[in-house]
Protein backbone atom coordinates (compact mmCIF):
# COMPACT_ATOMS: atom_id res chain seq x y z
CA UNK A 1 0.00 0.00 0.00
CA UNK A 2 1.21 3.57 -0.88
CA UNK A 3 0.86 6.23 1.10
CA UNK A 4 -2.15 7.79 -0.84
CA UNK A 5 -3.81 4.41 -0.45
CA UNK A 6 -2.80 4.47 3.22
CA UNK A 7 -4.50 8.20 3.15
CA UNK A 8 -7.85 6.47 1.89
CA UNK A 9 -8.22 3.29 4.06
CA UNK A 10 -7.45 5.28 7.62
CA UNK A 11 -10.29 5.86 9.30
CA UNK A 12 -10.16 9.32 10.49
CA UNK A 13 -12.43 11.88 12.47
CA UNK A 14 -12.84 15.45 11.55
CA UNK A 15 -12.53 17.64 14.52
CA UNK A 16 -12.35 21.24 12.95
CA UNK A 17 -15.01 21.87 10.43
CA UNK A 18 -17.21 25.37 9.82
CA UNK A 19 -20.86 24.12 8.33
CA UNK A 20 -20.82 26.91 6.11
CA UNK A 21 -17.41 26.45 4.95
CA UNK A 22 -18.42 23.46 3.45
CA UNK A 23 -21.03 25.33 0.94
CA UNK A 24 -19.91 24.19 -2.72
CA UNK A 25 -21.04 26.98 -5.40
CA UNK A 26 -23.08 24.66 -7.11
CA UNK A 27 -24.97 24.20 -3.60
CA UNK A 28 -24.93 28.19 -3.41
CA UNK A 29 -26.33 28.53 -6.76
CA UNK A 30 -29.42 26.65 -6.37
CA UNK A 31 -30.33 27.23 -3.08
CA UNK A 32 -29.92 31.18 -3.90
CA UNK A 33 -32.21 30.51 -6.66
CA UNK A 34 -34.93 28.30 -4.93
CA UNK A 35 -34.88 31.15 -1.88
CA UNK A 36 -35.20 34.43 -4.67
CA UNK A 37 -32.01 35.75 -3.08
CA UNK A 38 -29.52 37.17 -5.37
CA UNK A 39 -25.87 36.74 -5.08
CA UNK A 40 -23.15 38.59 -6.78
CA UNK A 41 -22.18 36.29 -9.04
CA UNK A 42 -23.20 34.63 -12.69
CA UNK A 43 -21.59 31.64 -12.32
CA UNK A 44 -19.65 29.05 -10.22
CA UNK A 45 -16.57 29.80 -12.86
CA UNK A 46 -17.18 33.51 -11.20
CA UNK A 47 -17.79 32.31 -7.41
CA UNK A 48 -14.33 30.72 -7.76
CA UNK A 49 -12.78 33.40 -9.40
CA UNK A 50 -13.86 35.32 -5.87
CA UNK A 51 -11.66 32.58 -4.12
CA UNK A 52 -8.50 34.77 -3.80
CA UNK A 53 -7.29 34.77 -0.13
CA UNK A 54 -4.47 37.16 1.42
CA UNK A 55 -5.26 36.68 5.22
CA UNK A 56 -8.46 35.79 6.89
CA UNK A 57 -10.63 39.02 7.60
CA UNK A 58 -10.53 38.35 3.37
CA UNK A 59 -11.92 35.12 3.23
CA UNK A 60 -14.27 36.22 6.39
CA UNK A 61 -16.20 38.64 4.05
CA UNK A 62 -16.85 36.08 1.27
CA UNK A 63 -18.08 33.42 4.03
CA UNK A 64 -20.16 35.27 5.52
CA UNK A 65 -21.83 36.70 2.05
CA UNK A 66 -21.78 33.20 0.86
CA UNK A 67 -24.12 31.97 4.17
CA UNK A 68 -26.71 34.59 3.14
CA UNK A 69 -28.82 32.27 0.97
CA UNK A 70 -29.31 30.29 4.03
CA UNK A 71 -32.71 30.35 5.19
CA UNK A 72 -34.85 27.42 5.47
CA UNK A 73 -34.59 24.31 7.93
CA UNK A 74 -33.94 22.21 4.59
CA UNK A 75 -30.94 24.58 3.20
CA UNK A 76 -28.92 23.28 6.80
CA UNK A 77 -30.32 20.47 5.66
CA UNK A 78 -28.66 19.98 2.06
CA UNK A 79 -25.77 21.56 3.68
CA UNK A 80 -24.77 19.57 6.24
CA UNK A 81 -25.92 16.55 4.12
CA UNK A 82 -23.20 17.51 1.37
CA UNK A 83 -20.68 17.58 3.71
CA UNK A 84 -21.57 14.28 4.93
CA UNK A 85 -21.25 12.54 1.24
CA UNK A 86 -17.85 14.18 1.56
CA UNK A 87 -17.10 12.27 4.93
CA UNK A 88 -18.16 8.82 3.53
CA UNK A 89 -15.64 9.27 0.39
CA UNK A 90 -13.10 10.17 2.59
CA UNK A 91 -13.64 7.66 5.39
CA UNK A 92 -14.01 10.11 7.73
CA UNK A 93 -16.25 8.01 10.53
CA UNK A 94 -16.42 10.77 12.93
CA UNK A 95 -17.02 14.37 12.55
CA UNK A 96 -17.39 17.31 15.36
CA UNK A 97 -18.83 20.38 13.26
CA UNK A 98 -18.81 23.58 14.36
CA UNK A 99 -22.01 25.98 13.09
CA UNK A 100 -21.99 30.02 13.96
CA UNK A 101 -25.22 30.27 15.07
CA UNK A 102 -25.42 33.99 14.82
CA UNK A 103 -24.30 34.47 11.11
CA UNK A 104 -27.73 33.21 10.56
CA UNK A 105 -30.27 34.95 13.91
CA UNK A 106 -28.61 37.94 13.02
CA UNK A 107 -30.55 37.74 9.64
CA UNK A 108 -33.34 36.80 11.03
CA UNK A 109 -32.79 32.79 10.67
CA UNK A 110 -34.20 31.39 13.75
CA UNK A 111 -32.28 29.16 16.17
CA UNK A 112 -33.92 26.68 15.86
CA UNK A 113 -34.08 26.27 11.95
CA UNK A 114 -30.44 25.95 12.39
CA UNK A 115 -30.43 23.63 14.56
CA UNK A 116 -33.27 21.71 13.03
CA UNK A 117 -31.36 21.50 9.99
CA UNK A 118 -28.30 20.22 10.82
CA UNK A 119 -29.74 17.79 13.65
CA UNK A 120 -31.55 15.72 10.85
CA UNK A 121 -28.73 15.25 8.74
CA UNK A 122 -26.71 14.10 11.42
CA UNK A 123 -29.13 11.84 12.01
CA UNK A 124 -29.36 10.45 8.68
CA UNK A 125 -25.75 10.06 8.65
CA UNK A 126 -25.41 7.79 11.45
CA UNK A 127 -28.41 5.93 9.54
CA UNK A 128 -27.60 5.78 5.97
CA UNK A 129 -23.53 6.49 6.31
CA UNK A 130 -22.57 4.65 9.40
CA UNK A 131 -20.91 8.09 10.16
CA UNK A 132 -21.29 9.53 13.96
CA UNK A 133 -21.52 12.99 14.65
CA UNK A 134 -21.24 16.05 17.09
CA UNK A 135 -22.52 19.87 16.99
CA UNK A 136 -20.36 22.67 18.30
CA UNK A 137 -21.77 26.12 18.17
CA UNK A 138 -19.45 28.91 17.90
CA UNK A 139 -19.22 32.38 19.39
CA UNK A 140 -18.28 34.90 16.65
CA UNK A 141 -15.81 36.84 18.49
CA UNK A 142 -16.41 40.16 16.30
CA UNK A 143 -19.14 40.94 18.09
CA UNK A 144 -19.91 41.16 21.40
CA UNK A 145 -19.41 39.67 24.68
CA UNK A 146 -23.44 40.35 25.89
CA UNK A 147 -24.19 38.78 22.14
CA UNK A 148 -22.65 35.78 22.84
CA UNK A 149 -24.40 35.13 26.19
CA UNK A 150 -27.64 35.73 24.83
CA UNK A 151 -26.36 32.73 21.85
CA UNK A 152 -25.72 31.01 24.66
CA UNK A 153 -29.35 31.35 26.25
CA UNK A 154 -30.92 30.40 22.97
CA UNK A 155 -28.64 26.93 22.62
CA UNK A 156 -29.42 25.97 26.51
CA UNK A 157 -32.86 24.02 25.81
CA UNK A 158 -30.72 22.20 23.37
CA UNK A 159 -27.91 21.51 25.61
CA UNK A 160 -28.39 17.44 24.95
CA UNK A 161 -27.92 18.33 20.62
CA UNK A 162 -25.06 20.48 21.01
CA UNK A 163 -21.62 18.88 22.70
CA UNK A 164 -19.76 22.31 23.24
CA UNK A 165 -19.25 26.09 22.49
CA UNK A 166 -16.47 27.31 20.35
CA UNK A 167 -14.79 30.92 19.22
CA UNK A 168 -14.04 32.09 15.82
CA UNK A 169 -14.22 34.46 13.08
CA UNK A 170 -11.84 37.54 13.16
CA UNK A 171 -9.17 36.77 15.79
CA UNK A 172 -6.46 39.47 15.93
CA UNK A 173 -8.21 42.45 18.42
CA UNK A 174 -10.56 39.75 19.53
CA UNK A 175 -8.67 37.74 22.23
CA UNK A 176 -10.30 34.77 24.03
CA UNK A 177 -9.99 37.05 27.26
CA UNK A 178 -12.48 39.10 25.74
CA UNK A 179 -15.08 35.81 26.37
CA UNK A 180 -13.89 34.67 29.66
CA UNK A 181 -17.46 34.69 31.25
CA UNK A 182 -19.52 33.10 28.84
CA UNK A 183 -17.36 30.62 28.40
CA UNK A 184 -17.36 30.58 32.22
CA UNK A 185 -21.27 29.94 31.93
CA UNK A 186 -20.99 27.34 29.52
CA UNK A 187 -18.58 24.83 31.22
CA UNK A 188 -20.99 25.89 34.23
CA UNK A 189 -24.20 24.34 32.07
CA UNK A 190 -21.55 21.44 30.85
CA UNK A 191 -20.48 22.21 27.45
CA UNK A 192 -17.38 20.74 26.56
CA UNK A 193 -15.19 24.11 25.10
CA UNK A 194 -12.56 24.66 22.50
CA UNK A 195 -11.26 28.01 20.23
CA UNK A 196 -9.90 29.19 17.61
CA UNK A 197 -6.19 30.80 18.90
CA UNK A 198 -2.93 31.04 17.59
CA UNK A 199 -4.09 31.07 13.66
CA UNK A 200 -3.11 34.88 12.99
CA UNK A 201 -2.96 35.24 16.42
CA UNK A 202 -0.35 35.49 18.90
CA UNK A 203 1.08 32.85 21.28
CA UNK A 204 -0.68 34.51 24.09
CA UNK A 205 -3.81 34.08 22.81
CA UNK A 206 -3.14 30.67 23.05
CA UNK A 207 -2.60 30.82 26.87
CA UNK A 208 -5.63 33.07 27.51
CA UNK A 209 -7.72 30.05 25.85
CA UNK A 210 -5.92 27.71 27.81
CA UNK A 211 -5.83 29.66 31.49
CA UNK A 212 -9.14 31.90 31.12
CA UNK A 213 -11.34 29.95 28.89
CA UNK A 214 -10.25 26.47 29.89
CA UNK A 215 -10.14 24.85 26.58
CA UNK A 216 -10.36 21.06 26.21
CA UNK A 217 -8.67 21.41 22.56
CA UNK A 218 -7.05 24.64 20.46
CA UNK A 219 -8.40 25.25 17.16
CA UNK A 220 -5.02 25.80 14.71
CA UNK A 221 -2.31 26.75 17.56
CA UNK A 222 -0.34 26.40 14.72
CA UNK A 223 1.49 30.21 16.36
CA UNK A 224 2.38 27.92 19.37
CA UNK A 225 5.26 27.33 17.89
CA UNK A 226 6.91 30.45 18.55
CA UNK A 227 6.73 29.96 22.47
CA UNK A 228 8.76 27.04 23.70
CA UNK A 229 7.28 27.38 27.06
CA UNK A 230 3.50 27.31 25.74
CA UNK A 231 5.32 24.08 23.43
CA UNK A 232 6.27 22.41 26.56
CA UNK A 233 2.36 23.18 28.36
CA UNK A 234 0.73 21.55 25.16
CA UNK A 235 2.87 18.36 25.25
CA UNK A 236 2.57 17.95 28.99
CA UNK A 237 -1.45 18.11 28.67
CA UNK A 238 -1.58 16.48 25.57
CA UNK A 239 -3.39 19.10 24.50
CA UNK A 240 -5.00 18.43 20.97
CA UNK A 241 -3.97 20.89 17.69
CA UNK A 242 -7.17 21.27 15.26
CA UNK A 243 -4.61 21.85 12.34
CA UNK A 244 -5.96 22.72 9.27
CA UNK A 245 -3.21 22.43 6.34
CA UNK A 246 -4.98 23.55 3.45
CA UNK A 247 -6.67 26.17 5.17
CA UNK A 248 -3.55 27.77 6.92
CA UNK A 249 -2.02 27.64 3.00
CA UNK A 250 -4.76 29.83 1.20
CA UNK A 251 -5.34 31.72 4.28
CA UNK A 252 -1.42 32.69 3.77
CA UNK A 253 -0.98 31.40 7.90
CA UNK A 254 1.96 29.84 5.51
CA UNK A 255 3.60 31.10 2.40
CA UNK A 256 4.71 27.07 1.07
CA UNK A 257 3.27 23.76 2.45
CA UNK A 258 7.02 22.85 2.85
CA UNK A 259 7.42 25.47 5.51
CA UNK A 260 4.25 24.23 7.73
CA UNK A 261 4.79 23.33 11.14
CA UNK A 262 2.89 20.32 11.58
CA UNK A 263 5.37 17.53 10.81
CA UNK A 264 7.33 19.33 13.30
CA UNK A 265 4.51 19.32 16.21
CA UNK A 266 3.91 16.00 15.73
CA UNK A 267 7.98 15.25 15.98
CA UNK A 268 7.97 16.80 19.10
CA UNK A 269 5.15 15.34 20.30
CA UNK A 270 2.22 17.44 20.04
CA UNK A 271 -1.54 16.41 19.60
CA UNK A 272 -1.79 17.58 16.59
CA UNK A 273 -4.87 16.80 14.04
CA UNK A 274 -5.48 17.25 10.57
CA UNK A 275 -8.61 18.65 9.48
CA UNK A 276 -10.47 20.64 6.26
CA UNK A 277 -11.75 24.03 8.23
CA UNK A 278 -13.41 25.37 4.96
CA UNK A 279 -13.28 23.00 2.91
CA UNK A 280 -15.12 24.67 0.04
CA UNK A 281 -13.53 28.13 -0.31
CA UNK A 282 -9.74 26.44 0.70
CA UNK A 283 -9.43 23.16 -2.33
CA UNK A 284 -10.21 20.43 -0.30
CA UNK A 285 -11.62 18.05 2.16
CA UNK A 286 -10.12 15.97 4.51
CA UNK A 287 -7.93 13.49 2.67
CA UNK A 288 -7.05 16.65 -0.07
CA UNK A 289 -5.29 17.78 3.65
CA UNK A 290 -3.89 14.59 4.17
CA UNK A 291 -2.23 14.20 0.31
CA UNK A 292 -1.30 17.95 0.73
CA UNK A 293 0.91 17.52 3.76
CA UNK A 294 2.29 13.94 2.93
CA UNK A 295 3.65 15.50 -0.58
CA UNK A 296 5.15 19.02 0.74
CA UNK A 297 6.54 17.42 3.87
CA UNK A 298 7.28 13.67 2.72
CA UNK A 299 5.45 11.97 6.17
CA UNK A 300 6.10 8.58 6.89
CA UNK A 301 3.36 5.91 6.78
CA UNK A 302 3.41 5.91 10.56
CA UNK A 303 3.34 9.63 10.90
CA UNK A 304 0.17 8.96 8.68
CA UNK A 305 -1.33 6.54 11.30
CA UNK A 306 -0.10 8.63 13.98
CA UNK A 307 -2.24 11.47 12.88
CA UNK A 308 -5.46 9.61 12.30
CA UNK A 309 -4.93 8.11 15.79
CA UNK A 310 -4.60 11.56 16.95
CA UNK A 311 -8.12 12.14 15.41
CA UNK A 312 -9.57 10.04 17.80
CA UNK A 313 -7.56 10.60 20.80
CA UNK A 314 -8.68 14.27 20.42
CA UNK A 315 -12.15 13.57 19.51
CA UNK A 316 -14.97 13.50 22.20
CA UNK A 317 -16.18 10.34 21.09
CA UNK A 318 -16.45 7.49 24.35
CA UNK A 319 -13.09 5.88 25.62
CA UNK A 320 -14.56 2.33 24.11
CA UNK A 321 -15.34 3.87 20.32
CA UNK A 322 -12.12 5.30 20.41
CA UNK A 323 -10.41 2.31 21.35
CA UNK A 324 -12.31 0.22 18.29
CA UNK A 325 -11.09 2.80 16.12
CA UNK A 326 -7.47 3.20 16.81
CA UNK A 327 -7.01 -0.60 17.15
CA UNK A 328 -8.66 -0.70 13.25
CA UNK A 329 -5.73 1.98 12.56
CA UNK A 330 -2.93 0.02 14.18
CA UNK A 331 -4.14 -3.08 12.36
CA UNK A 332 -3.80 -1.61 8.63
N1 LIG B 1 -14.59 30.80 10.51
C1 LIG B 1 -14.54 29.92 9.51
N2 LIG B 1 -13.28 29.56 9.29
C2 LIG B 1 -12.50 30.21 10.18
C3 LIG B 1 -11.12 30.25 10.46
N3 LIG B 1 -10.23 29.53 9.77
N4 LIG B 1 -10.68 31.06 11.44
C4 LIG B 1 -11.55 31.79 12.13
N5 LIG B 1 -12.85 31.79 11.91
C5 LIG B 1 -13.34 30.99 10.94
ZN1 LIG C 1 -11.79 27.25 11.72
Amino acid sequence: MNQAELIRALPKAELHVHIEGTFEPELMFEIAQRNHIDIPYQSVEEIKQAYNFHNLQSFLDIYYAGANVLVNERDFYDLAWAYFKKCAEDRVVHTEIFFDPQTHTERGVAFEIVLNGLKRACADAKEQLGISSELIMCFLRHLSEEDAFKTLEQALPYKSDIIAVGLDSSEVGHPPSKFERVFEKAREEGFLVVAHAGEEGPPEYVWEALDLLKVNRIDHGVRSEEDPALMQRLIQEKMPLTVCPLSNLKLCVVDDMKQHNIRRLLQQGVQVTVNSDDPSYFGGYMNDNFVAIQEALDLSQDELKQLAINSFEASFIADEQKQKWIEEIKAI
